[in-house]
């Protein structure tokens, strides 16, 4: 097995793509991977870049394309239609299994089905190490440094604008499932309707009306933290952009991402202590690659001692993770402080 060699299934895919690229840039070596050799043929891989075809519905086709390889990077979605069969094959080939699923049906199940197989074969199965799930999880982790439980945990992402890729579209229509929060240290269905607040966000989001949300974060970070609350929020603006047919995929400019920045603030309390977690970048889809690729280094690299299904939160030392995306990638910054009111501060129900 070549321990740098990397396949990428739904290599042909927006998010995909930028994933063979960051693996070309970090000097591992990338096999692109999809169901439609015409896609693979014209997605614009350099001539090094070794392509081959597999479908879902095809076993045998799935363990061909991904025999001699390290690890494979599941990019085609919804997951709920591919994990599974991507997972399956990679622990029958012994290894390691990565996807973006923000699905949190899907990541349940690829933790529940494969983390004893997993275990035998001594190789890893993350589900969700993408910007929905992992990044999430990363920094409430991160925050949560030295902590063993966690009394209230709240999410929030802003974005100031949502160019939806087509993968993005049918994901959202075949995730239907009622998402997943955790109150009073139980998962629990969200409440219906979910809860509205009016939050006070850093520049340049300032005053954003924001919605309960909840995505792979949630399954990611109850594998491995003692969570009394955890809540999910996104804002309005982007779910306004989602909703409307006629809004365009997105569009890459000269820098390599499209113009769409984003904001992940958490804050977490135990007792009456808070701290505060702020991530901000661009381009939710062009991030997820650097997101997924460090993984997959920190996990060929050795640097991951368990094995089985792993949150990012558990596999990785979370500061190191995300310190060594910042600057380039992203930046970050967390704050401790002592003393606040046992519950969140900053938030304001929404009189409605
Ligand atoms: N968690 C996150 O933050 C995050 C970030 C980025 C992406 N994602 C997820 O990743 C997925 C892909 O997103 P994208 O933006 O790259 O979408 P995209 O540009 O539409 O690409 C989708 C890719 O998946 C492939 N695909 C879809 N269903 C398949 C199936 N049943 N069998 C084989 N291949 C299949 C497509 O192949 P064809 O071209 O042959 O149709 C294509 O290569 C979506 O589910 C999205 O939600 C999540």
């Amino acid at each position: 097995m070549e321990a740098k060699t990397v396949a990428v299934y739904g290599a042909t895919g927006h998010t995909g793509r930028f994933v063979v690229a960051e693996l070309e840039r970090r000097g591992l070596v990338p096999v692109a991977v999809g169901r439609d050799e015409g896609k693979l043929a014209v997605a614009g891989f350099g001539a090094d870049v070794e392509r081959r075809v597999a479908a879902i519905a095809e076993p045998e086709s799935l363990d061909g394309a991904f025999s001699g390889v390290a690890a494979v990077i599941n990019c085609a979605g919804p997951f709920l239609d591919t994990a599974d069969a991507v997972a399956t094959s990679a622990l029958r080939l012994g290894i390691h299994y990565l996807d973006l699923t923000p699905e949190q049906a899907s990541a349940q199940a690829t933790m529940a089905h494969f983390d004893q197989a997993a275990r035998e074969r001594g190789v890893v199965v993350m589900p969700a190490m993408a910007f929905y799930g992992g990044l999430a999880d990363l920094l409430v982790t991160a925050a949560a440094t030295g902590w063993q439980s966690i009394d209230e945990a709240r999410i929030v992402v802003a974005l100031d604008s949502w160019q939806p890729t087509i993968g993005t579209r049918i994901t959202g229509h075949r995730n239907t499932a009622r998402r997943l929060i955790v109150s009073g240290g139980e998962l629990r269905p969200i409440p219906d309707p979910p809860g509205e607040l009016v939050l006070e966000l850093p520049a340049p989001f300032g005053r954003q009306d924001v919605i309960e949300l909840s995505l792979s974060e949630v399954v990611t970070i109850t594998r491995h933290l003692q969570v009394g609350e955890l809540h999910s929020y996104i804002n309005q603006v982007p779910l306004r952009d989602l909703r409307d047919p006629t809004t365009p995929p997105p569009r890459i400019d000269e820098s390599g991402r499209s113009p769409q920045i984003f904001l992940l603030e958490v804050q977490v309390s135990r007792g009456t202590e808070i701290r505060h977690g702020l991530i901000r970048g661009r381009d939710i889809y062009a991030v997820t690659a650097p997101l997924v690729c460090e993984a997959v280094e920190r996990i060929l690299d050795g640097s991951v001692t368990q094995s089985g299904a792993l949150a990012p939160g558990e596999a990785f030392d979370a500061p190191a993770f995300l310190g060594a995306l910042s600057p380039h990638e992203l930046t970050v910054e967390i704050a401790h402080a002592m003393g606040y009111e046992p519950r969140m501060r900053g938030i304001s129900q929404q009189a409605s």
